[in-house]
């Protein structure tokens, strides 16, 4: 009898539900479709309420409309990790107890994976802690194109082709956004440096625009599904990025069909008309109380706020770009604040710092290894290992500029090494040098104590002397993400390392022949030593997990298969940004502004050295293995091809060596008899296969017209022309092990 009462009652209640559910007005309803909801929102609301959510409200949050009970929007830092609460008005941490956060690799990390599942899982956990924060708006990840090895921000993106931050961009995307999170594609576009980053005005072809600096953008918001675009501080055609309306109306939104919000950059908007009719949706981080730069709680007087109401209360704007704005954004608003389906996410999870550590693993780079000296081998005796360098130590969550976090734990290369040899080996270590001893950002402190008063020639003496002795010498070094060292807001002056880690590094390879150099960066530096080191890795900047996974490789419980998303130049002159002269710009003699010509054109990178015959000290896709593989003669399923067709190349890959390992198999495509000049080859596919020892795989990578297309400046689209091209596969950009000709028709 209870049972039927109890089933009587949950009826009469689904049918009230039923019922309550048909009083729902539409934009409330979640089961009516999207554009359905949003007209009915707009149809509701004032003008007022119209400029309203438009606009920052707080540092991190625009509004919602309260009398309808739509939600603030939550706007978080960043592509690494989710950034510290702050105070309403500030970018100081509000010191809050419970944001700590978990930080994942950077994203040159996560490029050097080449593995797009490591994107998914990276997506998914990030886009998790950004939830579980209660955020709606992640501002990242960040894809812009790898130009000069300077630039300060270069860890945070996805290296310098673009096919490679295409692919790997995508599933970062839409693991986020799965968790009702919107990510924000930054920094759209051409902020390739950092140097004079508000007033540097991008001089570009088109071609090049559309070959080189757009693609990435353009997978996220066609393939990836981008809820949101940030705009570039930097002018390009001499309109700044967050309201340029050749880049935001004409290409994301008429060509591309973005139905997104653009997101200024905290910022970067300068002129109330332009951000009207220029494409911009939602203003953040103005300065200004339109009278002087940095008034706080100045958000009436934001370019779209108070400006905007008068332009229309005047009759000087009309309502329908107001419209466009406020339905991108209440598209976005039930994207992600009303979407009550999306979970609750979770933070500081294990399997977040399982995540970290997996894409730290597969993104580490095994540069050089001579005599096999990695794995570091602890059987036998007791051994005796000294780590080397201030970056063994030192705390790389901290600093770098707004993807700066608060971290629940980091593990340092040092203790990392520790844990891993555990009694297998006395563990020592030297400081080496001394480099940036600070250790804060926006109220975020490291708590270490890093000072060091001893000379530079102590400092060495002390690791000379322990080095002789040791078994192994791991010295661990690079930049640090201060100021010109890998640091938002500033660029390197040099490509060598700073802090005198050269001589510190010859020092110890005359001391030990078991020296491996660890470097910590997010970009390329000049090792004018490497001949005389038999191992060097390319660490990146590894997060939460830094020191496990940096010590997973050096003992081998992980067979290294990063490979690099950047060329390493032996010289700064090498690099096209720098050969050409074109970095950082002429000043103009009547205002601010800098104007940056990309005089190089496609030739970015390794497209550069190709074309030129450059020999780089390390080049695009180039890493070693613990195993070795050997790759046999690469077919295809057809000789002839019309546009209309793909084509399937297949080329058997053998782990001939003794452990498991990964390999990144890369398809580059050549064009060598083209109307127009073009690289010598460029990146069109790859595929990474893991394969036990003595395992052969049959790689088949299939290409379309795309591959074989050049951007037509003059017919503004995309042109495959018919003849011959050259299909190379290999295991690096340098490393070709054959080819295959074939035509188009
Ligand atoms: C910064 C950065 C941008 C960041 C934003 C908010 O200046 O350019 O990447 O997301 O402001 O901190």
């Amino acid at each position: 009898m209870n049972r039927l009462i109890a089933l009587t009652i949950t009826a009469s209640l689904c049918i009230a539900a039923k019922a309550a559910d048909r009083d729902l007005p539409v934009y409330r309803d979640a089961s009516r479709p999207l554009e359905e909801r949003v007209e009915d929102a707009l149809s509701r609301m004032t003008v007022q309420e119209k400029i309203n959510i438009i606009h920052a409200q707080s540092k991190f949050s625009s509004r919602g409309v309260p009398r309808l009970g739509i939600p603030d929007l939550w706007c978080t830092d960043g592509p690494h990790g989710i950034r510290p609460e702050v105070l309403w008005d500030q970018w100081e941490q509000a010191a809050w107890s419970n944001d700590s956060c978990v930080a994942f690799p950077a994203l040159t990390c996560l490029a050097a994976t080449w593995n797009p599942d490591m994107s998914r899982l990276y997506g998914t956990s990030i886009g998790q802690e950004a939830r579980y924060r209660g955020k709606d708006v992640l501002l990242g990840p960040g894809v812009n194109i790898y130009r000069t090895p300077l630039n300060g921000r270069n860890f945070e993106y996805m290296g310098e082709d673009p096919y490679l931050a295409s692919r790997m961009v995508v599933p970062y995307i839409q693991g986020v956004q799965q968790n009702g999170v919107a990510v924000s594609v930054k920094h759209y576009a051409l902020n390739n440096n950092e140097v004079n980053r508000h007033t540097t005005n991008v001089i570009v072809d088109d071609r090049t625009l559309h070959e080189i600096y757009l693609p990435a953008f353009k997978a996220a918001v066609k393939d990836g599904g981008a809820w949101t675009i940030m705009g570039s501080y930097n002018l390009y055609k001499d309109q700044h990025g967050c309201h340029n309306s050749y880049l935001l109306n004409d290409i994301l939104k008429k060509e591309w069909g973005f139905d997104g919000a653009v997101v200024s950059d905290w910022g970067g908007v300068h002129d109330t008309d332009q951000a009207i009719t220029n494409g911009l949706d939602l203003e953040f981080g103005t300065w200004t109380d339109g009278l002087h730069a940095g008034a706080s709680n100045a958000y009436d007087n934001y370019f779209l706020a108070k400006p905007y109401l008068d332009r229309i209360s005047k009759g000087q704007a009309g309502t329908d770009e107001l419209d466009d704005k406020a339905r991108r954004v209440l598209r976005l608003i039930f994207r992600t604040a009303m979407d009550y389906t999306k979970g609750e996410g979770e933070m500081c999870s294990e399997a977040h710092y399982d995540a970290a550590r997996r894409i730290g693993d597969e993104g580490i780079v095994l540069l050089r290894n001579k005599k096999r000296v990695l794995p570091l081998r602890l059987d036998g005796p007791k051994k005796k290992i000294l780590v080397v360098g201030e970056n063994a130590i030192k705390m790389m969550t901290v600093g770098g500029g707004s993807s700066s976090l608060k971290v629940q734990r980091e593990v340092s290369p040092l203790d990392g090494i520790r844990v891993a040899a555990g009694n297998t080996a006395d563990v020592l270590y030297a400081r080496g040098y001394v480099g940036d001893v600070t250790g804060e950002y926006n109220g975020v402190t490291t708590g270490q104590d890093l000072t060091d008063n001893r000379t530079p020639d102590e400092l060495i003496a002390e690791a000379v002397a322990l080095a002789a002795g040791a078994d192994y010498v791991i010295f661990v070094g690079g930049l640090n993400k201060s100021a010109g060292q890998d640091c938002e807001d500033s660029d390197r002056r040099e490509l060598g390392l700073p802090y005198g880690q050269d001589a510190v590094i010859e020092a110890l390879a005359r001391a030990n022949r078991n020296l491996v150099v660890v470097n910590v960066s997010g970009n390329a530096v000049a090792m004018p030593w490497v001949d005389k080191v038999p191992a060097v890795i390319q660490a990146w900047f590894l997060g939460s997990e830094a020191g496990n996974s940096i010590a997973d490789v050096l003992f081998g419980k992980v067979n290294p298969s990063g490979r690099l998303p950047m060329t390493f130049p032996v010289a700064l002159a090498d690099n096209s940004a720098h050969a050409a002269g074109a970095y950082p710009g002429l000043k103009r003699a009547d205002s601010n502004i800098v104007d940056l010509e990309y005089k190089e054109g496609i030739l970015v990178g390794y497209r550069w050295h190709d074309t030129r015959k450059i020999k780089p000290l390390f080049a695009f896709g180039h890493g070693l293995s613990y195993t070795d593989f050997t790759y046999g003669k690469v077919t295809a399923d057809r000789r002839e091809m019309t546009v209309a067709d793909t084509i399937t190349f297949t080329v058997p890959v053998t782990n001939s060596g003794a452990v498991a390992g990964a390999e990144v198999v890369q398809l580059y495509i050549s064009d060598p008899k083209c109307s127009v000049s073009r690289p010598a080859k460029e990146l069109k596919g790859f595929a990474k296969v893991f394969l036990q020892p003595g395992e052969t795989r049959n790689v088949s990578i299939s290409v379309g017209k795309d591959a074989l297309c050049y951007f037509d400046a003059d017919r503004h689209d995309w042109v495959a022309e018919p003849g011959e091209f050259i299909a190379s596969v290999g295991a690096a950009s340098d490393n070709i092990k054959s080819t295959f000709r074939f035509n188009l028709r």
